[in-house]
């Protein structure tokens, strides 16, 4: 007979942490390029400034400070994450993942290591399978680190996304409870529309034609699905845990467009005292990183939310989506941001 690891009741995320770009660009440094304005990107998605790193700092640089923060935050030796997986879609190697490299960085030599291509869902998605691998007694600690370095594919001249983007990593610990603090995660995909958002050309296109790829959206086709699809999704993951929309105290959604935000507040039916993360209107959109590092800000400016019921859900290219309801770790003890050095 198959021995099989015993199982425990449920996991928890213990810390949350992260980096961003040193620069804020604001708004005004990229509307002539597309014919916009600092008004109307305000007007249209909430966005002020958006982070970027520098030309020295890479995707794996941004990883590695948001995973050292959360496992120090954790109050972890590196050596215990048994675990790492990293969402990203900036890394430029097809293989070999980046994630064993960050391993190595950060100390946890020897841990499961690997990739995980979900987009702006990869943060949810990562957190989906480290619950699943915590409560089957796969791994005692897992970290799960959302990191992009958008910056390296935008192209200033495009009106449907670059100027939506910015860079940086976030990133959580999470290990065994002795109930569930992690609900079920409610994710999917609809590949019918795969082609409304993501790289332009693929490398094979881009070596015949020297032509470096970039990014491009249908954007109203991506804004629907993300406030009409999505509210579904969030309303699913929130029965999945045994909860009601009145019960939830903090939304932390893919921060996409703040317009987006508003519209699924109101449709998912969140109450007016809800902690709503509104991190885009300086950060921008990161990707993967966009879930982890609205949860960091909201951990240094509201004091307290430790224990707080959150909702949080990603989405995007793939179209992939994945949402979860978590009990949000203790807030972090007064620190800044930390930005690595260009
Ligand atoms: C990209 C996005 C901000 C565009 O906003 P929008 O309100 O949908 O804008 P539209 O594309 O409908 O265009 C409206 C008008 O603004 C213009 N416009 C479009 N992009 C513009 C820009 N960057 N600057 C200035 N004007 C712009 C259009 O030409 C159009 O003008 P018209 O009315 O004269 O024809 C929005 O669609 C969006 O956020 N989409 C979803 C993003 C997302 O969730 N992505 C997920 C992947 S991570």
């Amino acid at each position: 007979m198959i021995a099989a690891r015993s199982a425990r009741p449920g996991a928890r995320v213990v810390a949350v942490d992260g980096v961003r770009g040193a620069e804020a660009v604001p708004n005004a440094a990229l509307a002539p390029a597309i014919d916009s304005s600092d008004e109307w990107i305000r007007s249209r998605t909430g966005i002020v400034t958006r982070a970027r790193a520098g030309a020295g700092v890479s995707m794996l640089d941004l990883a590695e400070a948001a995973g050292r923060r959360a496992i120090e935050r954790a109050g972890l030796e590196p050596a215990q994450i048994e675990a790492v997986i990293l969402g990203s879609v900036t890394h430029f190697s097809q293989t070999p993942a980046a994630a064993p490299a960050l391993a190595e960085r950060l100390g946890a030599r020897g841990a499961a290591a690997f990739d995980i291509s979900a987009a702006c869902a990869g943060y949810c998605y990562g957190i989906g399978l480290a619950d699943a691998l915590v409560r089957s007694g796969g791994a005692e600690h897992v970290l799960v680190v959302g990191a992009d370095k958008l910056s390296e594919f935008v192209d200033p001249a495009d009106r449907s996304i670059s100027f939506l983007l910015g860079d940086g990593a976030g990133a959580a610990v999470v290990a065994g409870s002795d109930r569930p603090r992690i609900g079920p995660t409610v994710w999917g995909s609809d590949g019918a529309k795969a082609r409304h958002v993501g790289q332009d050309i693929d490398f094979r296109e881009a070596v015949a034609t020297g032509v470096w790829p970039t990014l491009r959206q249908d954007g109203p086709t991506v804004y629907k699905w993300a406030v009409f699809e999505m509210a579904k999704v969030a309303l699913e993951a929130i029965a999945a845990a045994g909860l009601t929309p009145d019960q939830i105290e903090v939304f932390v959604p893919h921060q996409a467009n703040l317009r987006i935000i508003e519209q699924q507040v109101k449709r998912i039916g969140l109450g007016l005292d809800v902690i709503v993360a509104k991190d885009i209107v300086e950060t921008g959109n990161t990707s993967a990183a966009s879930v982890p590092l609205a949860i960091e800000r909201l951990g240094r400016e509201r004091p307290g939310l430790g224990g707080k019921l959150a909702l949080q859900i990603g989405f995007g290219a793939g179209l992939a989506y994945a949402a979860q309801v978590v009990e949000l770790p203790p807030a972090p003890a007064g620190q800044t941001i930390h930005q690595p050095n260009n």
